[in-house]
Formats: structure tokens, C-alpha cells, sequence
């Protein structure tokens, strides 16, 4: 049986994930994408845990299928997330491809995973996805209004969006207890299937 590897940078993001747990925002990151033109876009979104199955190193976000992000990515898959944790004071960039699972996306076990996690949401979360079009001129505010959703039937809007890391910077602003350095700054990078780790000066 072959052995599961885990990325090398899984385990400091689990680490900052795990001691800065007590902040509900440090699960949000920001997501920048790239549009046709060339022109950088870049937005708050919640980290929604790793992927299941073949997507184990996956990061999980939740978005709206309408949202210009999904036009952007649908045209040019690669993003990079900026994240960064208040209390252990680290950032990650983690760059990558970002795949998309919207309703039509042929896989059962990405299905089911979407299903679960539309499940997962509170109720006015659910509801975001049946509000009127993103970024069209504002609607009237009745069109805001809905009643509860079915938590077992996401709407065709809801999609996951999976981003799989090829390249990780995680700088750390706190000198380390064991290190002779005022900063630690780390690059690890997918070559040839294998992970790269060095040290970089910050
Ligand atoms: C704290 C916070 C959390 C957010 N979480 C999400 C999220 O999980 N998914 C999402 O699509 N948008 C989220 N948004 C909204 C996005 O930042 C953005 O406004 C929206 O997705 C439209 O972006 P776009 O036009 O680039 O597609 C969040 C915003 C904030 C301020």
C-alpha cells in the first residue's frame, strides 16, 4: 500500500489554522484571480476546509456560479490566495488552479461533496444563492427576500471552487524561539510531482 504523503506546507497551515483558531476571521483569505485583459481581481473569501477523495490537498471556498470570479477563472484557472493569520502573525500565498463544481460537473463524489457542503451552510447563507445576479444594478428589496431553501437540493448558482496548490510562501513575522533569524520565509513548490521546500531570506 502506498503511503499517503502530505504536502510539507499542509502541516504549517494546519498549524496556523489549528492556533489561531479562536478568530473566526482567520478563515478568511483573499482570492485573486485574472481577467481576460490582464487586470488583477481580488476578493475576501471563507476557507471551507480541504477536499475529499482526490482532492485531499485541495482548498475548498463556496461561490456563486454568476460572480465574475467564475467568468475570470473559466477563462484562465490560475489564482493565488493571500492569507494571513493575526494571531501567529504568518502569511501564506498559495498559488494554483482553481477548479470549479457547479451543477453540471460530471463527477459523483465532487457532487456529493457539493451537496454535503450546501447542506453544511446555515440557512442565510443558502439564501445568498438566490438573491438577484451579482455586480447588475441594484434590484428591488423584495428580491432579497426568500423563504428557506431545501438543505438537501443546492441551487444550480452554488458551486465549490477548489484551488490546488503548486506553489506555497509562508512568511512568519514572530523570530522563532529555536531560530537565529529575526523572520522565517519558506517556498515550497510542486516539481515534477514532488514537493520543494528551501528557505528563503524574507
Ligand atoms: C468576510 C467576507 C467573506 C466572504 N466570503 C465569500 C465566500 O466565501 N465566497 C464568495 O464567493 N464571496 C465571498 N465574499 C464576497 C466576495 O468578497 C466578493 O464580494 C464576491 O464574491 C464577488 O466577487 P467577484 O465579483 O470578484 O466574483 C466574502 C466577503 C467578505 C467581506
Amino acid at each position: 500500500v502506498e503511503a499517503i504523503s502530505l504536502p510539507p506546507w499542509r502541516s504549517a497551515l494546519a498549524r496556523a489554522l489549528h492556533r489561531n483558531r479562536s478568530l473566526v476571521y482567520s478563515r478568511y483569505a483573499q482570492l485573486a484571480t485574472v481577467a481576460g485583459d490582464g487586470r488583477p481581481h481580488n476578493r475576501t473569501i471563507v476557507f471551507r476546509g480541504f477536499g475529499e477523495g482526490n482532492r485531499l490537498h485541495d482548498l475548498k471556498f463556496i461561490t456563486d456560479q454568476r460572480s465574475e470570479k467564475m467568468m475570470q477563472l473559466q477563462a484562465n484557472s490560475w489564482a493565488e490566495l493571500c492569507w494571513y493569520f493575526p494571531k501567529t502573525r504568518e502569511q501564506f500565498r498559495i498559488a494554483g488552479q482553481c477548479t470549479i463544481i457547479d451543477a453540471m460537473y460530471p463527477n459523483p463524489t465532487d457532487q456529493k461533496s457539493r451537496r454535503i457542503t450546501w447542506h453544511n451552510l446555515s440557512s442565510a447563507a443558502r439564501s445568498q444563492f438566490a438573491w438577484p445576479r451579482p455586480a447588475q444594478d441594484l434590484a428591488s428589496p423584495e428580491a432579497f427576500e426568500s423563504d428557506d431553501l431545501d438543505p438537501n437540493q443546492p441551487l444550480d448558482d452554488f458551486a465549490l471552487l477548489y484551488l490546488n496548490p503548486i506553489q506555497v510562501d509562508h512568511l512568519e513575522l514572530k523570530g522563532q524561539p529555536d531560530s537565529l533569524y529575526p523572520q522565517s520565509r519558506c517556498r515550497y513548490s510542486l516539481e515534477m510531482g514532488e514537493w520543494r521546500q528551501r528557505s528563503v531570506n524574507p
